[in-house]
């Protein structure tokens, strides 16, 4: 994780890289820091904490003003979060500065055989040790800084996006990448760095996305000097036009970025559906299943690999699969994907699900699926990212920028996609009649308005948050392809508001869970199901008559469980296919509510970071 920004050109780099920070604080906010050349020295700021606090100790500093800078927003991973640990690191002679975002494997060799050459660390990170190899690299090779940056580079093992200045070459940046995003913004004599291109939007739309194994020497008012790390070859790298505009990451008057993402929804999936469903000619298009369609007709079965959220999309589109489309589907965790030696053939395929598309373990896993010949097709929100340019083909799920931590538009666009390729693969094997594909694609042009619909019962789940919101531990829910929503509304709850909350399909409380229930352990039942509705309210009563609380989630117009539950959520009626779109609705509302009531920083919790670049 960790969020890096920088800048080369004409204007005070301050406030710009300042700016940046903010917008990559959803990176990492353990501790920030700034170096800027001053016009005879590299001057650092730094704090531990969220960007605001070294925004106060910057009011305090005189000597920060200069046209070259880094920045770096922490997620901590060696060292704890404190003022010494936090970036930008100095080498020994002070002369060198870095941001890294990554982890450098052997520091600890790398930096015993520095100690032996004398050098002093005064941090317990992997990135001084870095800093410092490339310092010694120059001094002993006699080298300029873009060229001990690619020889040490060379010696190091892990994972990394370094951006790096030095005080005797001061019209410089050198960046580099590996497993770690790294893009640069490439304006009129000046060039701006960051982990996204967030920073930069407002000052220009051409970006490179520079690769892994790629080094770039930043000069001003001179051409940006593009190589490969291991063999120094030149690289001729694409400048790409970017679609993003400043006001779609920005607030919009709503308290939070998670709330103003909730509402984003139905305009999310609107996005997502555009240009890809023509419900006159009846046709679904996309195009990474149009181009590749033999490959999905033949497909023996289709395994899922994500993390989080993405996992539960995952698994509700292990539903979709199987029951539209009838292909055997598997769902696993990339992070053991990646460790398990999975059987996995030419031509299998493979769908890779991530918001950020920056995700390390789905991106490890796409790597060793694509070497034993799988074919990859990505799921992502982030348009140029990692996993999306790893990936033979795919679909973008056009949420729009999600800066709130927990997932919340990413999880019901990429429901959207995987909603499409289900129907649609259904109607090319020839499993389903014109007629159930027609009311299938009537449906689906309908979830944004439903999505909708379902946000109005937000005042009621705002007094259902009051009631519940000293709960300490909470259990979810819900069979069928509601289960894994179960799941997420369990996530969202223990993110966000740090309340211990599981999931798990209702038929297995009475196997464990049910000696849980009590007076004071509230239930969040989904009982929205058509099938199995009788065996739901079934639990419910188990529930009812341990004298547990209840919330449920029903379609509008039930009347049995409004009968037994102490509190009902209604939302609008669907196919049971769709009912996830619904039911995940309330549960990310009311644990939005339940976490601002508790106090606690819904956008940015606690040990969390949106984008997971480390294992
Ligand atoms: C939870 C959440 C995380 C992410 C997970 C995967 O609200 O946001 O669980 O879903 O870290 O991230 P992506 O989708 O970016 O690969």
């Amino acid at each position: 994780m960790c969020g890096i920004v920088g800048y080369l050109g004409g204007r005070e780099a301050l406030p710009i890289i300042l700016n940046g920070l903010k917008r990559l604080e959803y990176r990492g906010y353990d501790s920030a820091g700034i170096a800027i050349y001053n016009g005879s020295s590299i001057s650092v700021c730094k704090s531990k904490g969220k960007i605001s606090k070294l925004e106060k100790q910057l009011q305090k500093r005189k000597n920060l003003s200069g046209s070259v800078g880094i920045g770096h927003t922490r997620w901590a991973t060696h060292g704890e979060p404190n003022n010494i640990n936090a970036h930008p690191q100095y080498s020994n002679s002070n002369k060198l500065c870095i941001v890294h975002n990554g982890i450098i494997e052997n520091y600890s060799t790398i930096k015993q055989k520095l100690i032996k050459e004398g050098y002093t660390f005064k941090s317990d990170t992997d990135t001084e040790v870095l800093i410092n190899l490339i310092e010694y690299v120059k001094i002993k090779e006699n080298v300029k800084l873009g060229e001990a940056v690619q020889i040490a580079l060379n010696q190091v093992i892990g994972a990394y996006a370094i951006a790096v200045i030095d005080n005797d070459k001061p019209d410089e940046i050198v960046v580099a990448k590996l497993g770690s995003p790294l893009c640069i913004g490439v304006g009129k004599d000046e060039h701006f760095i960051g982990s996204d291109v967030t920073p930069f939007i407002e000052f220009t739309k051409n970006v490179i996305y520079l690769e892994d194994g790629e080094l770039a020497i930043i000069r001003n008012h001179k051409d940006t000097l593009f190589r490969k790390i291991v063999d120094d070859s030149k690289i001729s790298p694409t400048i790409n036009k970017l679609e993003l505009s400043l006001d779609k990451i920005e607030k919009q008057g709503f308290d939070h970025y998670m709330l103003k993402e909730i509402y984003e929804q139905p305009k999310a999936i609107q996005d997502t559906l555009r240009g890809r469903l023509n419900i006159s000619k009846g046709i679904i298009k996309l195009s990474g299943i149009d181009d590749y369609i033999n490959k999905f007709l033949s497909a023996k079965k289709i395994t899922i690999i994500a993390c989080g959220t993405s996992w539960h999309s995952a698994l509700v589109a292990e539903y979709m699969f199987e029951k539209i489309s009838r292909i055997p589907t598997e769902v696993e965790y990339a992070s053991e994907f990646r460790y398990r030696d999975p059987v996995v053939e030419r031509n299998d395929i493979i769908i890779a699900i991530s918001q950020s598309g920056e995700t390390a373990d789905t991106l490890a896993a796409i790597k060793l699926a694509k070497s034993k010949g799988a074919f990859v097709y990505g799921i992502c929100n982030v348009v140029g990212s990692s996993i999306a340019r790893e990936s033979d083909t795919g679909s973008y799920t056009h949420a729009g920028p999600e800066i709130g931590v927990a997932s919340t538009k990413a999880f019901t666009t990429q429901m959207t996609v995987l909603y499409l390729m289900a129907v649609k693969l259904s109607k090319s094997k020839g499993i389903i009649s014109e007629k159930i594909f027609r009311k299938y694609i009537v449906e689906i042009s309908n979830i944004g308005n439903k999505v909708h619909k379902a946000l109005s019962a937000n005042n009621e789940i705002k007094k259902i948050a009051k009631k519940f919101k000293s709960a300490k531990n909470c259990l979810y829910l819900g069979r069928g392809y509601n289960f894994p929503i179960a799941l997420e509304g369990a996530l969202k709850l223990k993110e966000i508001s740090y309340i211990h909350a599981e999931g798990y399909p209702a038929a297995e409380m009475k196997h464990g869970p049910i000696a849980l229930i009590d007076k004071d352990m509230p239930t969040i039942v989904i009982a929205t199901n058509k099938i199995n509705y009788d065996k739901i309210v079934s639990n419910i009563q188990e529930i009812k008559s341990r004298k547990g609380k209840i919330i449920a989630i029903v379609s509008e117009g039930d009347k049995e469980v409004k009968e037994i539950a102490d509190y009902i959520i209604e939302v609008p009626d669907t196919i049971e296919s769709m009912t996830p779109f619904m039911t995940v609705i309330p549960l990310q509302l009311l644990s939005y509510h339940i976490a601002v009531m508790l106090g606690k920083d819904v956008d940015q919790p606690r040990n969390l970071a949106k984008s997971v670049t480390v294992e």
